[in-house]
């Protein structure tokens, strides 16, 4: 017996063994969707590289033996069937414990009952259209809503001009944005003397911009998806001579996005916008994460808002992780990234609203000028501060 004994008990132990290398070796796994392809394509490298930034810093904040995985995929932009296609792929084949990322609107709606029935925390580190947190218990979106930063932009053009022209990509944050602008801008005595919708994927904006020119407004407000069609309703702005015309060209950070100002050029020069980062904020951790940026990525040494988007959310992740020593439960990660705070983020101090999950945040007045002989979105004001989104608040008053 006492062979059979030493070989049971080697068994159980080698077992017991197995068990704590398990547990040594426990590896989050997170589904992280973005856009590497398509119009936008230049979006997602910036997304990935700040959570790559990340966790290259954070490492060492993590339980022992805790590792964290991305799982990278491209949806090609604004593409619903293909993102829901793949979040179904993420979440029972590769059975992730987070969902994170995504650029564009109808990707995360798509993908929202899907993190319901499975109940898979998404971390939205962009798409940005209000409606997208009721959508699912289990989404909390650390980026922003276009009403954070068109609804006190409204308020603040209304001080400052009497007519304006909106013009705004065909889809939820467009059409968010066009709301969230006349609202603050007529409640306070403005008038929209016009507004148009235009395609979300598309670069050819003259024929909407001549007919802004010719109803001459004081102010046109324009939101295109952040990237290369901002760049070209920059540009066609200026080719039409609107700015010549003196029409004053205002909007969310998205159509003055960091990166792009070099390829913007002077046109840009004077845009207004409201936005909540930007990578000439001079609060000390922005400064730190801009030169960390720089120092990492040389070839892209200007980072963007969905990189930021992408830093605090995996910092949000991060804690989840932590707090719950690598092993997740969806309900407490839900917990957890409800009370989630950071009074040191590089936009400033943010949190999550526990009854909306939602993000709440400063929002800066920014205008593009020259600093250090590049073209930078100043800020010159904090026209908001600790703003939740203000379509939730206004829907929950009624
Ligand atoms: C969105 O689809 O929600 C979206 C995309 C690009 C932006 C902002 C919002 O710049």
């Amino acid at each position: 017996m006492k062979p059979r004994k030493t070989w049971l008990s080697a068994a159980l132990a080698g077992g017991l063994a197995l068990a704590a290398l398990a547990a040594a070796a426990q590896t989050v796994k997170i589904g992280y969707i973005t856009t590497y392809t398509g119009l936008n394509a230049n979006l997602g490298p910036y997304m990935e590289r700040a959570a790559r930034l990340y966790m290259k810093q954070h490492a060492k904040d993590l339980p022992p033996g805790v590792k964290v995985e991305l799982i990278i995929r491209d949806d090609g932009g604004p593409n619903p069937d293909k993102a829901k296609q793949l979040a179904q792929e993420l979440i029972v084949r590769d059975k992730v414990d987070f969902l994170a990322g995504v650029i564009f609107t109808p990707n995360a709606l798509a993908m929202a009952p899907l993190t319901a029935e499975a109940k898979v925390p998404f971390v939205i580190m962009n798409a940005a259209t209000s409606v997208i947190t009721t959508r699912s218990p289990y989404i909390a979106r650390v980026s922003f809503t276009l009403w954070q930063s068109c609804h006190p932009l409204g308020q603040w053009a209304a001080k400052r001009f009497k007519r304006a022209y909106t013009l705004v990509s065909d889809y939820g944050p467009g059409h968010d944005a066009e709301d969230a602008f006349s609202k603050g801008f007529t409640d306070n005595g403005g008038q929209i003397v016009d507004k148009v919708r235009v395609p979300v994927v598309s670069l050819d904006l003259a024929p909407y911009l001549q007919r802004v020119k010719d109803s001459k407004p004081d102010v046109l407000m324009v939101f295109v998806p952040a990237g290369k069609t901002a760049t070209a309703v920059m540009k066609t702005f200026n080719d039409l001579g609107l700015k010549d015309a003196g029409i004053k060209l205002i909007g969310p950070g998205d159509i003055t996005t960091d990166e792009e100002l070099p390829a913007m050029g002077n046109v840009a020069l004077g845009v207004i916008t409201v936005f909540h980062w930007s990578a000439a904020g001079d609060r000390p951790a922005n400064k730190a994460f801009v030169a960390d940026w720089e120092k990492e990525y040389p070839d892209t040494p200007i980072p963007n808002f969905v990189a930021i988007g992408s830093w605090d959310g995996m910092d949000a992740i991060y804690k989840a992780i932590i707090a719950q020593k690598g092993r997740l439960n969806p309900d407490k990660t839900m917990e957890i990234l409800k009370s989630y705070k950071n009074p040191n983020s590089p936009r400033g101090p943010i949190s999550i609203d526990p009854e909306t999950r939602d993000i709440v945040q400063n929002e800066y007045l920014r205008e593009v000028r020259i600093v250090g002989g590049q073209l930078a979105n100043v800020e010159i004001e904090t026209i908001g501060k600790a703003v939740k989104d203000p379509w939730k608040e206004i829907n929950k008053k009624k």
